[in-house]
């Protein structure tokens, strides 16, 4: 390290950036703002200084005012950007002028502010952006020191539950054994045997996913070994079975557990034999086929009650895949909401900034929703959350009531309260909807003598609901005995 950084360090430097704009009194405060924070700020009075400025490439950040009299900000902006794609830049708009925000964010800024600012985001926006910046250059380093074997582009998880799992099907992708993957409803199960398969020597042969819950347990068979013609009524042609045509490549049984145990034997003798024989047929048809399986249901519960074959779960369960559930590994939240960002916003062309990237951003107030949530559903229901944002916002900032309903109100709002039981002065808006409704809840149980079923219908609410409700919100339902006493 020079000299000079490490004095720059030493005084509490915490980066460069450089202001532009035309109006000298807002460069002063915004100098007074940012130097009393410990960065460097220099500042350029119209865009042709900044240019000149910037192409010393020594600014961390850029905060950038829109509107100059010699040439725009964006047009500066995407002069920039042309040869420097790094900096980041945070553009200062007028109240009002979304549009010019999203043309600005379209030709590649990275936040917007809008007059008058309120300087306590706007320290805290600029801090992540220049951590961010750095540890992303760190990132970049270590990943070229670290040449990565295996990818998987769509599979999203920086937790050390997700690693792990990756590291595992890293190494048992290119093997031909057959791996059980169990996990809650939307963990990712399907997910990961298609990365499995697309990391295996047979990427290039067919991925057939089987449903096996969803067909009636003579169907199923014809599905999966096939038929001769006349093998039924209705079998009026032959028809080759989801065996022969993964043949060379994956077979995923997706709801295992749903399989009757008739077809359990069945599918027993082609894992071991790697044979069958097609409905009415005489003759064996061999198969080199990698099994896959998935299950949301205990197995190990369903051997016991005599509803699952004990050898052909030991066939399956080789080698487990345990997906976590969201709510284990919550750090992967911000995460997948940008990566569902960039899906959706690219499906519906709408919001999509100039690197195919999603311009959309939850307000911090939504991401903090979204941290607390429990996520019954997953990573399904987290990107269905997403999808319904992206359809509904009308600005890049995507605010909290874009949320679905039960997101909003599921997460377990802690209601703080002083000794006398009161809120506290700084309440959020959360605490105190929460307190209200506790509050009209009680009410309503006490006029309905704590019968549940009356509450609900005089709060015109279905009686799931209010039972959640009672729970989330805490509310003691006094016992039978209580009750009577009264
Ligand atoms: N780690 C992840 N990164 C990106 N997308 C994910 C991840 N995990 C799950 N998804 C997405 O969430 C959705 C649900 O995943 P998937 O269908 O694989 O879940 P599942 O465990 O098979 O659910 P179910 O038990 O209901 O069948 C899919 O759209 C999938 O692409
Ligand atoms: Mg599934």
């Amino acid at each position: 390290m020079s000299d000079t950084l490490v004095s720059e360090a030493a005084r509490g430097f915490r980066g460069r950036i450089l202001v532009i704009d035309d109006e000298a009194d807002i460069r002063e405060s915004l100098d007074l703002l940012l130097s009393s924070e410990g960065y460097q700020v220099d500042g350029a009075e119209n865009a042709a200084a900044g240019l000149r400025r910037l192409e010393a490439g020594v600014y961390d950040l850029v905060l950038l005012d829109l509107m100059m009299p010699d040439r725009s900000g964006l047009e500066l902006l995407e002069e920039l950007r042309q040869w420097d794609r790094q900096t980041p830049v945070f553009v200062i708009t007028a109240y009002g002028s979304i549009e010019s925000a999203v043309r600005a964010l379209k030709a590649g800024a990275n936040d917007y502010f809008t007059k008058p600012w309120d300087n306590e985001k706007l320290l805290i926006e600029i801090d992540r952006m220049i951590t961010k910046g750095r540890l992303e250059q760190e990132n970049i380093h270590l990943k070229r020191a670290l040449k990565q074997r295996y990818s998987f582009p769509n599979i999203v998880g920086k937790s050390e539950r997700m690693q792990t799992i990756l590291d595992l099907v890293a190494r048992v992708a290119p093997t031909r054994s057959t791996i059980l993957i169990t996990g809650e409803t939307g963990t990712g199960k399907e997910l990961i045997a298609k990365a499995i398969h697309a990391n295996s020597p047979r990427a290039d042969k067919m991925f057939v996913a089987v449903n096996s819950g969803s067909l009636p347990p003579d169907l199923l068979e014809s599905t999966l070994f096939g038929h001769v013609k006349g093998a039924f009524t209705g079998a009026v042609s032959a028809r080759k079975g989801y065996f022969e045509i993964a043949n060379g490549g994956t077979i995923f049984f997706d709801e295992v557990g749903n399989i009757n145990l008739e077809t359990q034997a069945k599918l027993l003798r082609v894992i071991q034999e790697r044979e069958f024989m097609p409905l009415g047929s005489s003759e064996t048809v061999r198969v080199d086929v990698r099994i896959l399986a998935a299950t949301n249901a205990d197995l190990k519960r369903l051997v016991e009650e005599g509803r699952f074959r004990e050898d052909l779960y030991y066939r399956l369960n080789v080698i487990n895949l345990v997906m976590p559930p969201l709510r284990e590994r919550k750090e992967d939240i911000p995460l997948l909401v940008e990566h569902f960002f960039d899906k959706y916003s690219r499906e519906n062309n709408k919001f999509l900034g100039p690197d195919g990237r999603s311009l959309l951003r939850f307000e911090p107030e939504a991401m903090e929703v979204l941290m607390e949530h429990s996520w019954p559903g997953n990573v399904r229901e987290l990107e269905n959350a997403v999808e319904r944002a992206v359809v509904l916002a009308r600005e890049p900032r995507v605010p909290v009531d874009v949320l679905p309903e039960h997101v909003l109100h599921s997460s377990g709002i802690r209601i703080r309260r002083d000794a006398k039981g009161y809120l506290p002065p700084d309440a959020s808006l959360f605490e105190i909807v929460a307190d209200f409704e506790r509050r009209k809840i009680i009410e309503a149980l006490e006029s309905a003598n704590w019968s549940q079923t009356e509450a609900a219908e005089a709060l015109r609410i279905p009686l799931s609901t209010l039972n959640q409700k009672i729970k989330r919100l805490e509310i003691a339902i006094p016992k039978k005995s209580e009750l009577a006493r009264r």
